[in-house]
Formats: C-alpha cells, sequence, structure tokens
C-alpha cells in the first residue's frame, strides 16, 4: 500500500480508462485527477457510464485498459486484503442506500464496522454508531427499521453508515435522487458539513443543479466516452458549447 513517497500523489488518478460491454463503448479514454478536499461533481447524461466509473473505481468492476490509482495504488494490482483496506478508505453511497430491510438502523450501522474488524468494535461500536447518528441528526432512530424511516431519514442513514469507517473519500452516486427537491437540498447541505468536519474528499454524480452549487469544488462533463469539459460552475456555464450548457439550462 501507499508509503510516505505517495503524499504528494492525487486521492485518485484515472488514466485513460476503457471501458466496453460488446459493442457499447461506454468510456473511451477517461482521465479524471481528484484532489485532497475536492469535491469533483459528474455531470453526464443517462446511460453515460458515470456509474461504470465509479465501480471500476473501487474494484466492482475491471476496465478494458487504461489505470485507476487510488491514494497511489493501482487497484486492479491490489490483493483481495488490500482492496479491502482500500474500501475501507474510500466510502460510497450508493442511489438505491443499500440499507438491509431486517435489520434496524443499529444493526446497519454496525455492519461495516464488523465486517472491516474495526479494532475494539465490541466496546466502541455503540459509541461510533451513535457519534454517525448524531451527525446526521438521528439519534433516537437507532432501534427502527429502515422501512419505517422517510426517504430523506433513509438517506441520512445510509450517509451516518458510510461515514462511519471515517473514510478518506467518498463517492456518491446521485446522493439526492429520488427526493424532493427541499430533502435533496437538505443532504447535500449535510454532505457538505460532514465533509468539512472529517475532511474527506469526494467525487460526487449527479444530475442536481441545486447539489452541483452547494458541493462543487470543480464539475467533470463525461459526455461521449471523455473527458470533454472541465471547470467551476461559472466556467462552464459560461461555455459557447450546447453539449455543455444544456446540462445547466
Ligand atoms: N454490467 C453491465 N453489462 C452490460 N452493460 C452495462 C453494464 N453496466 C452498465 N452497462 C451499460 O453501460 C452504460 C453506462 O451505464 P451506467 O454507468 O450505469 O450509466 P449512468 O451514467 O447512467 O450511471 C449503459 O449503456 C449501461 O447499459
Ligand atoms: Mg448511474
Amino acid at each position: 500500500m501507499s508509503n510516505e513517497t505517495n503524499i504528494a500523489t492525487d486521492v485518485i488518478q484515472v488514466s485513460h480508462l476503457k471501458v466496453s460491454f460488446l459493442d457499447n463503448h461506454v468510456l473511451k479514454d477517461f482521465t479524471i485527477q481528484l484532489k485532497q478536499g475536492e469535491n469533483l461533481i459528474i455531470l453526464g447524461a443517462s446511460g453515460s457510464g458515470k456509474s461504470v466509473l465509479i465501480k471500476c473505481i473501487i474494484g466492482l468492476m475491471v476496465a478494458d485498459s487504461g489505470s485507476i490509482k487510488v491514494f497511489g495504488d493501482e487497484v486492479t494490482e491490489l490483493t483481495p486484503e488490500e482492496l479491502n483496506k482500500m474500501r475501507a478508505k474510500v466510502g460510497f453511497l450508493f442511489q438505491s442506500n443499500a440499507l438491509y430491510d431486517s435489520m434496524t438502523i443499529r444493526e446497519n450501522l454496525r455492519f461495516p464496522l464488523i465486517r472491516h474488524w474495526v479494532k475494539n468494535v465490541r466496546e466502541t461500536a455503540e459509541e461510533l454508531v451513535m457519534e454517525a447518528l448524531t451527525n446526521v441528526g438521528l439519534e433516537d432512530t437507532a432501534d427502527k427499521f429502515p422501512s419505517e424511516l422517510s426517504g430523506g431519514m433513509q438517506k441520512r442513514i445510509a450517509l451516518a453508515r458510510t461515514l462511519i469507517l471515517k473514510p478518506q473519500v467518498i463517492l456518491y452516486d446521485e446522493p439526492t435522487a429520488g427526493l424532493d427537491p427541499i430533502t435533496g437540498k437538505e443532504i447535500c447541505q449535510l454532505m457538505l458539513e460532514l465533509q468539512k468536519k472529517y475532511h474527506t474528499s469526494s467525487i460526487i454524480i449527479t444530475h442536481d443543479l441545486n447539489c452541483v452549487k452547494i458541493m462543487a469544488s470543480r464539475i467533470v462533463m463525461l459526455i461521449d466516452g471523455i473527458c470533454y469539459a472541465t471547470g467551476t460552475f461559472e466556467e462552464l456555464k459560461q461555455l459557447k458549447d450546447k453539449r455543455v450548457t444544456d446540462f445547466f439550462d
């Protein structure tokens, strides 16, 4: 894994990534860097390969060619044990939340702690669970089941579960999809608050312009399988390229 010589390396470096499914060439030559402390937004049409990109970064999917370095380490060269360690440092929040319906909120939050064999888990699990719930303002839900909570509350719990291992990087796949605009905005504000508290870096896939405005340090436009344009919200909005500005109307 990384040593001190990698300190200056980007947190995530994706270079010339190619992913195809038969003749569907999804990512053609995709290159991005995520720097320490940055919130990088990925904008792209439905089916453009945004989720595929995130799955490649955490090693759930293997690209045809190209390179993905996380903390300086090539993801495809990690042993299963190293990959597991990497996943404890890189949290991800799926659109579906992926909460276990048959487990209480407490059990859902304990799950990553057990899975990653966090040291002294028996002594500290309850404390970590309560800290995570306090972070998202839902201290009183520990004994409830996911189905008893609203969509916005379930998203907060999914966020709490992602944060419980104190990841250095978080990958968000459409964190506000399916939520009403006000709840979506609250979730983004919470994401930003927690990002500042824990000094995380993040890649955020979203169509939600409110979320882009709240979170973005920088935006990458994924069009035709490449990083078609990159810049701040204001910079991209002013480009005289309809394929870019269409996203901001
Ligand atoms: N496991 C898979 N097998 C075949 N095709 C896939 C698979 N995963 C994704 N695709 C295709 O890759 C393209 C990009 O998918 P995805 O990354 O999910 O898009 P989005 O940008 O909406 O997240 C789509 O055309 C999708 O059908
Ligand atoms: Mg997707």
